[in-house]
């Protein structure tokens, strides 16, 4: 048949469902893991003073290479070791396209859904190697399934979304020491709990860390993300890359918000009091288990069905994750809010669990 869209479309792509991502308005927004507080006004007109009438007109620094400083300097590395992108999801589309195409990547699973979608978008084959009941990474099985099922790259990520908890460094080692391909390690909060494995960038030139500014940052809606990496390795993924792919304001603004980055100490460290508080009392709840995390966010398992659960929930104008699926039945996860949003949706929860569980 003439023009048969569906037809011509990649068979890989067939199954994969479009991400998008429902708007609700008026809702306390506890869905995405972003810093719930407004952007310093300070630096909002910092960033519009550094603005003038060529920043729009011109393309962009293809190279963000005073971004790339300011990260160099954040992080320790030389700017040589830093590459960004439009977000992090960016970059991890482009290691796939850069390392795995037509071959696989092991997740360690379960973990932040993007890393399979991506893997099936560049032509890979994703493989699940499962966490601990707990959702600690076993090195030793993830190096098994590398025997097994050899694979260019591997996926782990700390703090792992949705479960929160970290992988020690000393874990990443064990990994980096048996495995010869790319592994990339995701620490987006990292900013929440300080824990890194970047030392090891120096001795594994195929370890590669991600990070973002969307998190802690509060930069989620500009899209920018970084990975650190051997200059090898950076210079593989610039081959891949978009030529114009950080915006001028965002390289811009995120080069403001890491010079200024003092300013979202005190956000973040109220915001993870505030979590700690909200993750004791959501422990307490009847019925509820909620899994230790060192991120801004929790994950939740209840006796009901999850969709339920966030159904009730949004009924009540609170929005959270539902990730009731493989390996994470009746598990919910919920980001830390400020303090009257994080009340509204204990509030809530309680009487979505008390209406719920007495039929
Ligand atoms: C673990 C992890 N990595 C990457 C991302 C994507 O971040 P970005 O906004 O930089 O694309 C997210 C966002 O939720 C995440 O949870």
């Amino acid at each position: 048949m003439k023009n048969d869209i569906a037809g011509l479309v990649r068979p890989v792509l067939r199954d994969l469902v479009p991400y998008h991502v429902p708007v609700h308005t008026g809702v306390v927004k506890l869905d995405a893991n972003e810093n719930p507080y407004d952007f310093p006004p300070e630096l909002l007109t910092g960033i519009f003073e550094r603005v003038d009438g060529q920043t729009f007109v011109r393309y962009p620094d293809a190279e963000a290479r005073e971004l790339r400083e300011a990260i160099a300097a954040y992080t320790g590395l030389s700017a040589e070791n830093v590459f960004v992108g439009n977000g992090s999801d960016e970059l991890i589309l482009n290691l796939f396209l850069t390392f795995a195409v037509g071959g696989r990547v092991l997740i360690a699973t379960p973990t932040f859904g993007m890393y399979r979608i991506h893997t099936v978008i560049a032509g890979a084959e994703p493989v699940a190697v499962n966490r601990d009941p707990d959702f600690a990474v076993d090195p030793e099985r993830l190096l098994q399934a590398a025997q097994e099922v050899p694979a260019k790259v591997m996926v782990l990520c700390s703090p792992n979304n949705p479960s929160g908890n970290t992988i020690p460094p000393e874990t990443v080692e064990q990994v980096l020491t048996g495995f010869d391909g790319i592994v990339v390690l995701d620490e987006a909060y990292f900013e929440f709990c300080g824990k890194s494995s970047v030392s090891l960038l120096g001795r594994y030139p195929n370890l590669v860390v991600l990070r973002t500014f969307s998190k802690a940052f509060g930069l989620a809606g500009l899209r920018v993300g970084y990975m650190l990496a051997h200059p090898d390795v950076i210079d593989a993924v610039w081959r891949v890359k978009q030529p114009f792919n950080v915006d001028a304001f965002a390289q811009l603004a995120a080069r403001t918000v890491l010079e200024n980055r003092s300013l979202f100490a005190p956000q973040i460290e109220v915001l993870m009091r505030d979590g700690a508080a909200l993750y004791e009392r959501l422990r307490l709840l009847p019925g509820v288990e909620a899994y230790p995390t060192e991120a801004n966010y929790v994950l939740f398992w209840t006796p009901l069905d999850a969709q339920t659960v966030y159904q009730g929930l949004l009924a009540r104008g609170v929005l959270i994750r539902d990730l009731g699926g493989p390996g994470l039945e009746r598990c919910l996860r919920v980001s830390f809010g400020r303090p009257e949003e994080n009340t509204k949706f204990l509030e809530s929860l309680e009487e979505v669990l008390g209406s719920g569980l007495s039929f």
